[in-house]
């Protein structure tokens, strides 16, 4: 039964196997999780390579930095907020991951959204992004937030669904952007 865990060394193997999948398909490495801090304008983020992420250590460091972001305390750079990161598992098997940012800059509320979250490519079309949609519905509800934003670019067919499914009620287009908001109680 698949389920919402967090980032931990444990998935090492599949992780790195599913960042190859993401990297194989052409997708954008923003998609494959390997930044835990997106670089943004003069900030230079904090990524980490694939092949470093292949020293258990590092990766190790990897899991720790990705939870310690859940943490009101640690140092982020401007624009970006507190996020809790939690990938979606079955056993030992990495399938996908998720954000929850914990509040609203000005681009979020416009444009990203308080949900983001994307499925390996050898995993999707098997309803992983809508159940785990579902399953982060109650943790952002014990985080606060009530209801959440999620947005989809117009022309993502699949994630529209998934919003549509969990209930997400349309707002607006901003630019690209459909936006919905979720009840989470
Ligand atoms: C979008 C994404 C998360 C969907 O994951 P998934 O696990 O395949 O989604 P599901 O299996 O839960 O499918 C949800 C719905 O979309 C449909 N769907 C899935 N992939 C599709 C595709 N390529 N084209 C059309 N419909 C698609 C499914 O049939 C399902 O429809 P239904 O509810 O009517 O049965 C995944 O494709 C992905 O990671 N994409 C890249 C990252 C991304 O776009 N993230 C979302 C940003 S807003």
């Amino acid at each position: 039964m698949p389920e919402l865990v967090d980032p931990d060394p444990r998935y090492q193997r599949s992780f790195l196997e599913s960042v190859e999948e993401w990297l194989a398909a052409g997708d954008a490495e923003r998609w494959a999780g390997l930044s835990t801090i997106p670089a943004i304008g003069e900030s230079e983020g904090e990524a980490f390579t694939l092949v470093e992420l292949a020293d258990p250590s590092r990766f190790s460091t990897y899991t720790a930095r990705l939870k310690s972001l859940a943490d009101p305390a640690t140092p982020l750079p401007a624009g970006i907020v507190t996020a809790t990161q939690l990938w979606w598992v079955d056993g030992q098997e990495y399938l996908g991951r998720l954000s929850i940012r914990h509040s609203l800059t000005p681009w979020l509320l416009e444009f990203g959204g308080h949900i983001g979250y994307s499925v390996r490519p050898s995993a999707r079309r098997r309803g992983h992004a809508t159940a785990m949609l579902a399953a982060a519905l109650p943790v952002a509800n014990r985080l606060g937030i009530d209801p959440v934003l999620v947005t989809c670019d117009d022309t993502n067919v699949a994630s529209r669904r998934v919003i549509e499914a969990a209930g997400g009620v349309f707002e607006d287009q901003r630019g690209e952007k459909l936006r919905y908001w979720i009840a989470t109680s």
